[in-house]
């Protein structure tokens, strides 16, 4: 029960890696905050919590947006007292080549994808004691890209340099910063990708369950990982290792 007693907030906890974390966390004793855009599915994963026994709220949060965030944060105080661990694992894909893609499109990405994170740590980190953890979903796509997803590709690479500077500031107050770099992972973001759909980007390595994923993230945010932060964990079933 590595949760016990903890307050968890997972931003895009109503679908794919986001869903499974808070269940995982749930199950190892969390409270956990399920933040999403979409009301609905958030709602669902927190009632999938309490019937499996556990503790869960649902908030509808734009996580792109300060004033969204600082109540999310608001609320979880509000309900639990404190903040323990926050996974920053919301995040938007605009596509389109740097000639084309709309200005709106391309902040759009940057804002809701690293934006988040700056938000919930400049705001979130005012109520985390000693051994709280912040785990931020980057991507592959920090290292490798495909084209027509420079926006996406810029705000991954941005969140692992973000987790190792934050981290530094962090480390007097014995609170870890680290991220996860997940491959491909058989959720709605990953078919609903049209460089996957059209074959431009081929899934040819395994691909990953979003269980996969959340393992990591719960291993991370844990005291398991008491001597880990600054650091990015590649979880990608060795996608990168592979030469094209
Ligand atoms: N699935 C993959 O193959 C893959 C690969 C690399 C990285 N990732 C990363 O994993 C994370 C989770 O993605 P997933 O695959 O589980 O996707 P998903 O589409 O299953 O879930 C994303 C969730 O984020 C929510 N969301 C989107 N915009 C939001 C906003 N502005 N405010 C609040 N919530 C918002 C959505 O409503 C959704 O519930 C993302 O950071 C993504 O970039 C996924």
């Amino acid at each position: 029960m590595r949760f016990a007693n903890k307050t968890c907030i997972v931003t895009g906890g109503g679908s794919g890696i986001g869903k499974a974390t808070c269940l995982q966390m749930a199950a190892e004793g969390g409270r956990v905050v399920v933040a999403d855009l979409d009301l609905g599915s958030a709602q669902a994963t927190a009632g999938a919590i309490a019937a499996a026994g556990g503790t869960a709220i649902a908030v509808q949060a734009d996580v792109g947006n300060s004033s969204a965030v600082q109540a999310v944060v608001a609320e979880a105080v509000a309900k639990y007292g404190a903040i323990d661990v926050v996974v920053n694992d919301a995040a938007l894909m605009k596509f389109g080549p740097i000639a084309d893609i709309a200005e709106a499109d391309f902040f759009a990405t940057l804002t809701v994808n690293l934006g988040s994170v700056f938000f919930f740590s400049k705001y979130g980190v005012a109520h985390m004691g000693p051994g709280s953890a912040f785990v931020n979903v980057s991507s592959v796509h920090a290292y490798a890209t495909s084209p027509n997803v420079v926006a996406y590709a810029s705000s991954k690479g941005a969140i692992e340099a973000f987790t190792r500077g934050f981290a530094l500031e962090m480390q007097p107050r014995n609170i870890r910063v680290n991220a996860v770099a997940p491959g491909s992972v058989d959720t709605p973001m990953l078919w609903n990708n049209p460089n996957v759909k059209s074959g431009v980007e081929k899934l040819e390595g395994p691909i990953g369950k979003p269980e996969d994923l959340s393992s990591a993230i719960c291993f991370l945010a844990s005291d398991d990982a008491r001597f880990i932060t600054g650091a990015t964990l590649l979880v990608d079933g060795g996608r990168l290792a592979k030469l094209p």
